[in-house]
């Protein structure tokens, strides 16, 4: 240990935990703000309640890009949730604060949704290649059991993946304001706060987020390379137009999510402020679970249909 490391000995005191600024410069505004995000998370948990529902309840939906849906939508109530209740909390009270146990707990979880959102779309870009590259062959590759393995297995791979960096990063020392300028504990801000060396830790996080992030991202990428060169050699226009509309709401979902991760973590931090990077993060997990259900339902003509089904049931079930 050298010197310039060592802090002074209170600094290093067991904290009870960390104080969340995050919105606290909206100052009287952050009511609205609360009414605004309390408004998204709940139409979020009841689109994405809705979108189960509807599949579960319509054996004509019972396929692999389906059962990958009610997948996905399970996982953005979880994502959403990780982060937007303490938020309204936080959002109404004057301390802002969370145990350091919380603030690990919440790493995790959330860290943990990030990455299997990462390979379960993935796993929807493979299916839509399937579908699409080999139509024959779909039913035998896209079985029952590989969907079942293939969403099994991002939700492990995530759940075992993610101990590591939280373990690491919460058996360091912190030191210094105890104030993480973020709403939520995300790893970068709280990374700032650890008074150590951090450069393996840095160097883990490259590592996992090349393997389960880009690769998958990459794999998507490939996934379409392939569809799109298909679909532009499909003869017909109507065949063409009708093969990429059982892609096009994957295809929105996907960016929007990437989008908006890729400005988060890769973009350099020094010409951003504070504010605008907590703009996009709020984009990325309040905003897309809420626009996910919404782009499945409303561009995709078969949700659509057993939407309708279901409502002119429900009229006719209650006029009786
Ligand atoms: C998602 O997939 C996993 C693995 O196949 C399964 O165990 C889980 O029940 C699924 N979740 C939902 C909500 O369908």
């Amino acid at each position: 240990m050298n010197n310039s490391e060592s802090h002074p000995g209170e600094n290093q005191t067991i904290s009870p935990g960390f104080i969340l600024v995050g919105f606290s410069y909206l100052n009287e505004l952050q009511i609205l703000l609360f009414l605004l995000l309390l408004l998204i998370y709940l139409l979020t948990l009841m689109g994405n309640l809705l979108v189960i529902l509807l599949i579960k309840l319509n054996p004509s939906l019972h396929t692999p890009m389906y059962f990958f849906l009610v997948n996905l939508s399970f996982l953005e109530m979880c994502f959403t949730s990780s982060v937007v209740p303490q938020l309204l909390v936080h959002l109404l009270v004057e301390e802002k604060t969370i145990s350091l146990v919380g603030c690990a707990a919440q790493m995790y979880v959330y860290s943990i949704m990030g990455l299997t959102e990462c390979c379960l779309l993935a796993a929807m870009a493979y299916d839509r290649y399937v579908a699409i590259c080999h139509p024959l062959h779909y039913t035998t590759i896209m079985s029952g059991r590989v969907c079942a393995e293939l969403a099994g297995a991002s939700w492990l791979i995530s759940i075992t993946v993610e101990i590591v960096p939280t373990v690491w990063i919460f058996s360091l020392p912190f030191c210094g304001s105890y104030c993480i300028h973020h709403f939520f504990c995300d790893i970068p801000p709280v990374l700032k706060m650890v008074c150590a060396d951090t450069s393996n830790i840095r160097i883990v996080g490259f590592i996992v987020t090349g393997l389960f992030v880009i690769n998958p991202f990459l794999l998507i990428l490939l996934s379409y390379v392939r569809i799109i060169s298909t679909i532009l050699k499909l003869p017909s226009a109507e065949g063409r137009r009708k093969a990429f509309s059982t892609c096009s709401s994957h295809l929105t979902v996907v960016t929007f999510f990437y989008g908006t991760a890729l400005i988060t973590y890769l973009v350099p931090k020094s010409d951003s402020t504070k504010e605008s990077d907590q703009m996009i993060s709020l984009m990325n997990t309040i905003v897309a679970p809420l626009l996910n259900p919404l782009i499945y339902t409303l561009r995709n003509k078969e949700v659509k249909g057993a939407m309708r089904k279901a409502v002119v049931k429900s009229i006719f079930a209650h006029s009786r």
